[in-house]
């Protein structure tokens, strides 16, 4: 799996970082830093819950 994040919709919302930590960062302007690389299988559900959990579907998650 690999993440994406949209970084024209990425309106800084900060809900994907609260919600998996282990798997979004927040940069120094508190928008979405992607799991760099490949996400490890036991991070991949995380990542989907970050994915659901942005309001502006601004993250892909695949
Ligand atoms: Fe951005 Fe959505 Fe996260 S707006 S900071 S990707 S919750």
């Amino acid at each position: 799996m690999k993440i994406t994040i949209d970084t024209g919709l990425c309106s800084g919302h900060a809900r994907c970082a609260a919600t998996a930590p282990e798997v979004f960062e927040l940069d120094d302007n508190g928008y979405a830093l992607p799991f760099d690389g490949e996400v490890p299988a036991a991070l991949e559900e995380k990542a989907r819950e970050g994915a659901f959990a942005c309001p502006e579907r601004a993250i892909t998650a695949q």
